[in-house]
């Protein structure tokens, strides 16, 4: 027997081609990703309109894999959802013009899901198969990606940001310096991989203040990495190893501290691609620990860009009576996200 409501959920925000099932417990019946990985790497990062050529192509394996690993039909379907920004105009067209045809013709709720409420309670969810866990009343997000470094603040569904990036998004260092480096598209796996073998005291990066305010800035530190790999290949050092993961750490950490002594934060949720960092991991596990905060890490298999995150937000949307209309809803390649769900 199915747990009702299936939601059909669809993320073609960037470059992955996205299609997922999850029940009515939140539960992960099928997450289907292609990676358009091999076809961006020779031009060193994602070629907008190849990508969204790529998701009209790729979108029928993909979809016809997750209703066959799912076991349902589309006659299944009570609510469909897809991405509705923030992302590249052409790739979001794509998945939110497949979404709105879909719920229109099946007649069934549609959700125009934010990007980063996808990801903001993605920590929740479990391996596909399980049911997801209990979403709090109240916790705070930690969502760090390619494009978002934010820490949020949910309370019963309203989402109020608290700290933002002023210049550049983690994942935008690990891409760059990794680029500097000479590592292929996409580079913060890589970096994450070499920094492990590299040695963390190697290189000190000083993590910046402002007396009261609080913010990330993440601009600062890729220059200062960008510089110290000039000087060293200046005095004839070729690269293998060693990356700048460290500080990375540190800022967060820095920034939630501050925050946690202001505001204690009782449940932190940790998303975004970045959040597979296992630097990262680590330290922000060691410092919840410390601090007794519950930490929920996104599961790596959702770390990453995906549709179960986009279905489940739809998921707790549906749960309230909420849904757009799939007639109007149009993308947008830039939206602010505060009070997303409620
Ligand atoms: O969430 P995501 O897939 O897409 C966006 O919404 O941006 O995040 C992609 C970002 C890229 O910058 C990628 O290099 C970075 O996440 N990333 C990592 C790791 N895996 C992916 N950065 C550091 N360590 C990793 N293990
Ligand atoms: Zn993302």
């Amino acid at each position: 027997m199915l747990d009702r409501p299936l939601i059909l959920g669809i993320e073609t925000s960037c470059d992955d081609t996205a299609c997922a099932l999850i029940d009515g417990g939140g539960r992960v019946l099928a997450s289907a990703v292609s990676s358009q990985m091999a076809v961006h790497q020779p031009y060193g990062g994602v070629v907008p309109e190849i990508a969204s050529r790529e998701h009209l192509a790729n979108w029928p394996t993909v979809s016809r894999e997750a209703f066959r690993r799912a076991g349902v039909e589309i006659g299944d379907v009570d609510g469909v959802a897809a991405t509705r920004g923030p992302g590249l105009v052409g790739c979001l067209l794509v998945g939110l013009s497949l979404g709105r045809a879909m719920a229109f013709a099946l007649a069934r709720p549609f959700h125009a899901v934010h990007h980063l409420e996808g990801h903001l309670y993605s920590p929740f969810l479990d391996l596909e198969g399980r049911v997801a866990a209990d979403v709090p009343d109240r916790f705070q997000g930690l969502v760090i990606s390619g494009g978002h470094t934010s820490i949020l603040d949910v309370d019963r569904g309203r989402v109020r940001s608290l700290v933002e990036t002023r210049d550049d998004a983690m994942g935008e260092v690990f891409d760059k310096v990794g680029k500097r480096l000479g590592l292929s598209f996409p580079q913060g796996p890589k970096v994450d991989e070499l920094a492990e073998q590299g040695d963390p005291g190697r290189f000190r990066f000083t993590v910046p203040t402002v007396k009261d305010e609080l913010f990330f800035s993440y601009s600062g530190l890729k220059s200062q990495a960008l510089r110290e790999i000039e000087t060293l290949e200046a005095a004839g050092v070729r690269w293998t190893a060693e990356a700048p993961a460290d500080e990375i750490a540190d800022q967060v950490l820095h920034r939630l501290e501050r925050h946690h002594a202001e505001t204690p934060i009782t449940t932190l949720a940790v998303s975004g691609g970045v959040a597979a960092n296992r630097l990262l991991r680590r330290e922000l596990a060691s410092w919840a620990e410390v601090q007794g905060v519950d930490l929920r890490l996104v599961p790596l298999i959702y770390s990453g860009d995906n549709a179960a995150m986009i279905a489940f937000a739809a998921l707790l949307r549906q749960r309230l009576g909420l849904s757009d209309d799939p007639r109007t809803t149009v993308v947008e390649s830039r939206i602010p996200f505060e009070s997303a769900t409620a």
